[in-house]
């Protein structure tokens, strides 16, 4: 049989497969040890860490939409410290390759936390800019090229980490905020994060979330974040992962044949927490039955009409 190469480089950094869970579905892994080892995952993206600790929203804070599920979990975390001290060191011990995301309502709030992952071990930092600007009344850092620029710019002045930013899907033109990250320096993009949704119950006249709107994720969203990472990947130089309602291997594929080099998998490790691990199978029969030796050979070469 031919042997195959799952291994795909973002950012400088080398992954043993193209699979990452994504930011907030996998908390630090700890949930998932009795069922597998966390190695054979391409890589993590740990939930997303503030500087101090952080409760997360009122509930209810998430609701199942067809196909889909909407949260307004808020950054629910230990911060940074408790991160450093307590997870990141057995996680490195289990994981391949280790991402930290993280979140600030100031460029400042950001560069502190890199500041202080940049002194440990973690393999790169993802940006998470669909944070609220709270020098601006709440709106994310990630909706305008100016903000998504300084976040960009005001990280990378401290750290030298890999540097991966991460879109936010409610914008009018993606390929500009993306072009502004590149330009302050980021190493690569990852994109969706959620979509900005929203579901009333009709007994109640409630909003199903305590905070009225929240970010839909899952299946329902697949096909726009497939478009966002096609035309993003056709913006930029730098390397870019997909996700966004990705459920099978052969989503995956469609998402490395639009331009990803890797993909992160979120909503569905809650409905299926081996979905990561059956991606990961499905690829490797994907490469088979399409005599395809190295993963890397999809990435970008989607024939469009
Ligand atoms: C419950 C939940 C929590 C999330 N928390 C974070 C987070 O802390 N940081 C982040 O960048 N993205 C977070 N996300 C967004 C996911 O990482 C991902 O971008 C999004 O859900 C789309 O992918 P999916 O459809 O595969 O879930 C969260 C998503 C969900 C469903």
């Amino acid at each position: 049989m031919m042997k195959r190469d799952l291994t795909v480089t973002v950012a400088g950094v080398k992954f043993p497969n193209p699979v990452i869970a994504a930011s907030g579905v996998y908390g630090f892994g700890e949930y998932y040890t009795d069922l597998y080892p966390l190695n054979l995952l391409g890589g993590i993206s740990c939930k997303g860490l503030t500087l101090n600790k952080r409760n997360g929203n009122t509930p209810p804070r998430v609701a199942e939409t067809p196909a889909g599920m909407l949260n307004s979990v808020g950054l629910q975390n230990p911060g940074v410290d408790t991160f450093i001290n307590t997870n990141l060191p057995r996680l490195k011990k289990d994981g391949n390759v280790i991402i930290a995301n993280i979140a600030g309502d100031t460029p400042e709030d950001y560069a502190e936390i890199a500041k202080r992952l940049s002194e440990t071990d973690v393999d790169m930092l993802e940006v998470n800019i669909s944070c609220p600007n709270v020098k601006k009344g709440g709106a994310a850092w990630g909706i305008s090229t100016e903000g998504a620029a300084l976040v960009t710019k005001t990280v990378r002045a401290v750290t030298k980490k890999p540097l991966m930013v991460k879109l936010t899907p409610n914008v009018t033109d993606v390929t500009e905020i993306a072009k502004a990250a590149e330009s302050e320096g980021a190493d690569a993009i990852s994109l969706i994060n959620t979509l900005l949704g929203m579901r009333i119950d009709i007994r109640t006249k409630r909003p199903v979330l305590h905070r009225n709107v929240g970010g839909l994720s899952g299946p329902a969203v697949f096909p726009v974040a497939l478009r966002m990472v096609w035309q993003v990947a056709g913006a930029v130089k730098i390397d870019v992962v997909g996700m966004g309602g990705i459920n099978s291997a052969e989503d995956a594929v469609e998402m490395m044949y639009a331009g990803a080099k890797a993909v992160q998998i979120g909503t569905a490790i809650i409905s299926d927490p081996l979905a990561p691990l059956k991606i990961i199978g499905g690829i490797e029969h994907y490469m088979d039955v399409n005599r395809i030796r190295r993963i890397t050979e999809i990435t970008g070469k989607v024939e469009p009409w």
